[in-house]
């Protein structure tokens, strides 16, 4: 079984961009730079942010955190996003979601500026996704397809399962799975709540991609030998043992599954990192077309 370490890649994909900064960068030339909008106090929300900042001092980034209250209304947000999408110093920004209730996810998402889109779910974006035009593709979707380059994982003509058909996650995933390119050029079925006799169909699959966000769902029992396994999962459960009183566990029965599967991401240290490292690699992207830099 391979181990597909998202740490250690992260690291790797993180220097070359690093290296880029450095290289591009300098007095005249100002860095790269992310704003992230966090509302509300969720806990796991507040940790993605920090994690998102402070990925961006390891390469060299500017960033900006803007931090609002829970109650902060609607207006107040899009009118942040007038004001980054004029901004000259900010090359792209991100919405954290969830947003509390009282904010229309979809209203704010249509705010953003596509070229500023660093989380790629703009229709503008999404919809050029979906054709196969360059576009600011979704961080996990495109960290897991970074993941399945680097590692050399063959995905030509495969039956990929995805678990979950969220906006973030599932659709987009699907989407570039399907693509003719390497990775991608599969064959792919979206699997949900309503799907009929879901532990045949993973036993069909030669790659499950798991994004539903139930702990521990996926068992030995449905996994086909040699299969490969992407854990999107992120799910806090309780453990004693733990300083902390809890740990994270992903989508994937990580202890049965790895003896069977050929590759696995684990948890944490998968998907996780490399969800970071795609969102720096699209704040490069906007950087370098806005700075006129050739990739
Ligand atoms: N919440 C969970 N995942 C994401 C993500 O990739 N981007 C944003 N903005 N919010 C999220």
């Amino acid at each position: 079984m391979k181990l597909l370490d998202g740490v250690h890649l992260s690291g790797i994909i993180r220097r070359e961009i690093a290296i880029r900064v450095m290289e591009h960068c300098s007095n005249q030339r100002r860095s790269p730079h992310l704003a992230a909008i966090l509302v509300g106090n969720n806990p796991a929300s507040q940790a993605y942010v920090r994690n998102k900042i402070k990925a961006c001092e390891e390469v060299g980034f500017g960033s900006t955190l803007i931090k609002k209250p829970e109650t902060t209304s609607e207006q107040e947000v899009l009118e942040l996003i007038a004001e980054l999408n004029q901004s000259k110093e900010i090359d792209g920004y991100i919405v954290q979601l969830p947003l509390p209730r009282h904010i229309d996810e979809e209203k704010i998402n249509l705010a953003i500026d596509p070229i500023k889109d660093v989380d790629g779910f703009h229709p503008n974006n999404f919809g050029r996704m979906a054709l196969g035009l360059p576009a600011l593709k979704p961080a996990t979707p495109k960290g897991i397809m970074m993941l399945l380059e680097r590692y050399q994982i063959e995905t030509d003509g495969k039956h990929c399962v995805v678990l979950g058909r969220s906006n973030i996650v599932g659709t987009p995933i699907s989407l570039l799975m399907s693509k003719k390119t390497k990775p991608g050029n599969a064959t792919v079925t979206i699997a949900h709540s309503r799907t009929h006799d879901l532990a045949a169909l993973c036993r069909s699959a030669d790659m499950i991609i798991a994004a539903l966000g139930i702990p521990k769902f996926l068992k030995a029992d449905m996994v086909k030998d040699g299969a490969v396994i992407i854990d999107v999962g992120i799910n806090k459960i309780a453990d004693e043992t733990h300083p902390k009183g809890y740990r994270l566990v992903g989508d994937v029965d990580f202890e049965s599954v790895k003896e069977k599967c050929s590759a696995i991401t684990p948890v944490p240290g998968g998907v996780g990192p490399m969800t970071i490292t795609a969102l720096l690699d699209n704040t490069w992207e906007t950087y370098a077309k806005t700075h006129s830099i050739n990739l």
